[in-house]
């Protein structure tokens, strides 16, 4: 289908099901040059699109989470599949093509709550507290309240610190992992003695993080900067992104 005429079809079943009040679309956009497989597990409500599906480059694929949907999203990369969705990603792995499980760190989380009155929040953020495989950005569109874009405006991987990262066999860097991972040390997990927002704070690492995607989660307590409310809005997720 057409971006144009899958559009116009959202929308006649927004208004024939009724729910215009605060359904939202999630749009999916692989800005990446190569394709990613977007990977979805629902915390509240139904699972879309199976739980993961193929996005080739430059594609854009609709979803609709109804009101009071919650759950995680995220892209894997260098995954081979057969006929039935068996198979396995080089990052963000899950299982299977349609996910049965969380996705395999470092990975890139954006996480969606959609509010289930109308005039109530929605709520988004992206994080990188299980580490960075794919740029992630949310553009909130149509809504009101602070909606500001969430996540990344540029690559991390091709600058990820050498103690972080993950490569391929070729030698290139295809995921950046966090440094509670990478170190299991409490500071940086933000456990034991460093369990509170006031005992646990940035780290040289995170800052790393922070520099390509400054609206996005680079530790535990980093709400501030990092999660953002809207009501009403749509959702455009950019893998990839290069600007906000
Ligand atoms: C390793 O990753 C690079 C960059 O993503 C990619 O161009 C290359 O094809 C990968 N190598 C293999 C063997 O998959
Ligand atoms: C996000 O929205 C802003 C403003 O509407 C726009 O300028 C920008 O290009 C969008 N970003 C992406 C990645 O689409």
């Amino acid at each position: 289908m057409g971006k144009e005429i899958s559009e116009l079809f959202l929308l006649l079943l927004l208004i024939y099901s009724g729910t215009t009040a605060s359904a939202a679309i999630l749009s999916f956009e692989n800005q990446c040059g190569y394709t990613v497989w977007p990977a979805i597990v629902s915390g509240n409500g139904p699972t879309l699109r199976d739980g993961g599906f193929s996005l080739a480059a430059g594609k854009l694929v609709q979803l609709i989470a109804d009101p009071g949907w919650s759950g995680r999203v995220w892209a894997r990369t260098g995954c081979n599949f057969d006929s039935s969705g068996n198979g396995k990603c080089l990052t963000g792995d899950c299982g299977s093509l349609n996910c049965i499980g969380d996705g395999q760190p470092p990975v890139t989380l954006a996480r969606f709550i959609i509010a289930l009155g109308t005039t109530d929040n929605n709520f988004y953020d992206v994080s990188l507290v299980d580490g960075y495989n794919v740029g992630i950005g949310i553009n909130a569109t149509g809504g009101t309240s602070d909606c500001q874009y969430a996540g990344c405006i540029a690559d991390l991987n091709g600058n990820c610190p050498p103690e972080l990262q993950v490569v391929n066999v070729s030698g290139s860097v295809v995921a950046c992992k966090s440094a509670c991972e990478a170190f299991n040390a409490a500071q940086f997990c933000c456990a034991d003695d460093y369990s509170t927002p006031q005992t646990c704070s940035r780290t040289q690492y995170s800052e790393h993080f922070k520099k390509a995607c400054p609206n996005a989660y680079s530790y535990p307590y980093d709400d501030v900067s990092s999660r953002f409310t809207c009501s009403g809005s749509n959702y455009l997720i950019t893998f990839c992104p290069t600007e906000s």
